[in-house]
């Protein structure tokens, strides 16, 4: 597998100055060193370090992940790259090391996660030709990994379980370990046609070895037909199981994008649909996985990017060699039942400084730009970023909150990449709003975490314009 880490350090080579001088590089955004990224990995707080691992293909920009990059930080916002951890070297993972996480205890990095195999003939990938086997390496610092040890394989799964089974998320509670993997069950609808649901598997060990099942959590309606990236763990006392559904139809306000992301707090005898809530109401977010930072905090880290949409939603980086990127960590709390996400307090400790604004009208270029509004009075508040012809608009109205590439014949903006619309509800009326723009990424927090809409537009440097419309009070600042 040399060959394999030679042939990475030649592509970042011979394109890192083209990815490196690509005007829609973030600053403070988890991004592929060149390549293709997917879902966050293996997020952790290690000897005092942020370590995150992400889904890579280094040499393909339409890749689809397979391997782990790792980068690392000491304040969630700058990152230093290394050479990918992971990669196929055994027949267990020969193609693909998928998604998984990381399990910090005596000092070493335990890294759970799925090996894929896809059997070269005519299968349908569900019922026959596919083999999902969990993993477990070791570290001492991260970057160097000890020998792949099997932990669970097509033998360990429950009956009527598809061979759909991955992405680890393990944890310890009390004197054991816990592993929640994601699944897909066999299942035929009141016609007998098949319908399969997505459900959680939970694995139980003394060891982190040897590992028995324990339990499963499958919805008794229809929630999708697979759940991806699940991931469990306790906020405030309260326990919450976050997963992504796929396969949900799509609805006026809800379930906008193909698949969706999102958590529920389960409650005996209650299907999760009943709890369920998106995380995020943007065009970009998938595959989010949290960890505790040693501080306590419960921050969540997202893909901001979409399975299986490249034909739909352009993203105008591949040109340059590189695509997609992560979200700013965001940290959780609780309030009125729901989970809130800001980004970490880190991002607010930046060197912000005042923007010279003529009225209410702004230009940028390289800096990042954050914009805070709060409601005083009733009247809507309209931002648009980049130009009427090539633009992204951010329309709050009482209690909705519209993001739109389209002009008002219906066009969809260039910069979008053949993004339209996205619509998200508070509560109660929207009464403050954070806007992130980190070049080619927007995440805009409502109601100080209440809804959260992240998305990817591609605005040339000379086009980036902001302009405020409506009487609210706002405060523009920059780094
Ligand atoms: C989610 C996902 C995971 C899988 C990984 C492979 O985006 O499909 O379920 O482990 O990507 O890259």
């Amino acid at each position: 597998m040399e060959n394999f880490f030679q042939k990475v350090r030649d592509e970042v080579k011979r394109m890192g100055k083209t990815v490196e001088d690509c005007p829609f590089r973030t600053r403070y955004h988890i991004m592929p060193p060149v390549g293709w990224l997917n879902d966050p990995n293996g997020l952790c707080q290690f000897r005092g370090v942020f370590h995150a691992y992400f889904q890579y293909s280094p040499l393909n920009v339409h890749g689809g992940g397979g391997y782990w990059g790792h980068c690392t930080s000491s304040d969630l916002l700058h990152w230093d790259y290394h050479e990918p951890v992971l990669t196929w070297d055994i027949p267990e993972d020969r193609n693909g090391v998928y998604s998984g996480s990381a399990l910090i205890e005596d000092n070493r990095m335990y890294l759970f996660y799925t090996g894929n195999i896809k059997l070269p003939g005519d299968y349908d990938y569900i019922d026959k030709g596919r083999i999902s086997t969990q993993l477990l390496v070791e570290s001492e610092d991260g970057q160097h990994m000890s020998a792949k040890v099997k932990l669970l394989g097509m033998e360990d799964y429950p009956n009527g379980i598809t061979q759909h089974v991955r992405d680890p998320k393990v944890w310890k509670e009390g004197n054991r370990y816990y592993m929640v993997l994601g699944a897909r069950k066999r299942a035929w609808d009141a016609s007998g046609a098949r319908r399969d649901k997505g459900c959680v598997l939970i694995y139980v060990s003394e060891d982190k070895r040897l590992w028995k099942f324990f339990r499963e959590l499958a919805p008794e309606k229809d929630f999708g037909y697979m759940w991806e990236c699940p991931d469990m763990f306790c906020l405030e006392g309260r326990q919450v199981l976050s997963f992504c559904p796929q396969g949900l139809p799509s609805e006026a306000e809800r379930f906008q994008n193909l698949y969706q992301s999102g958590y529920s707090l389960p409650v005996p005898g209650k299907d999760p649909e009943e709890t369920f809530r998106e995380w995020d109401m943007g065009f970009d977010f998938y595959a989010p996985q949290t960890f505790l930072s040693q501080d306590g905090r419960r921050i969540l880290i997202g893909w901001a990017g979409m399975p299986d949409t490249e034909c739909t939603q352009k993203n105008l980086s591949v040109e340059n060699g590189w695509q997609h990127c992560l979200t700013i960590p965001g940290e959780l709390s609780f309030k009125d039942g729901k989970i809130r996400r800001m980004p970490v307090r880190e991002l607010f400790a930046l060197p912000w400084r005042d923007a010279e604004t003529e009225r209410k009208c702004y230009h940028w270029e390289g800096q990042t730009v954050k914009l805070s509004c709060d409601r005083i009075c009733s009247e809507e508040l309209r931002i648009r970023l980049g130009s009427q012809e090539n633009g992204m608009t951010v329309r709050v109205k009482d209690d909705m909150v519209e993001l739109s590439f389209l002009d008002e014949a219906g066009k969809a903006a260039l910069c979008g990449g053949g993004r339209g619309r996205r619509l998200g509800r508070t509560r109660k009326a929207a009464e403050n709003l954070l806007i992130l723009i980190d070049s080619s990424i927007a995440e805009i927090f409502v109601n100080d975490g209440e809804i959260v809409f992240t998305t990817r537009f591609y605005l040339n440097p000379q086009e980036r314009d902001l302009e405020i419309h409506g009487q609210w009070k706002w405060e523009l600042q920059v780094v």
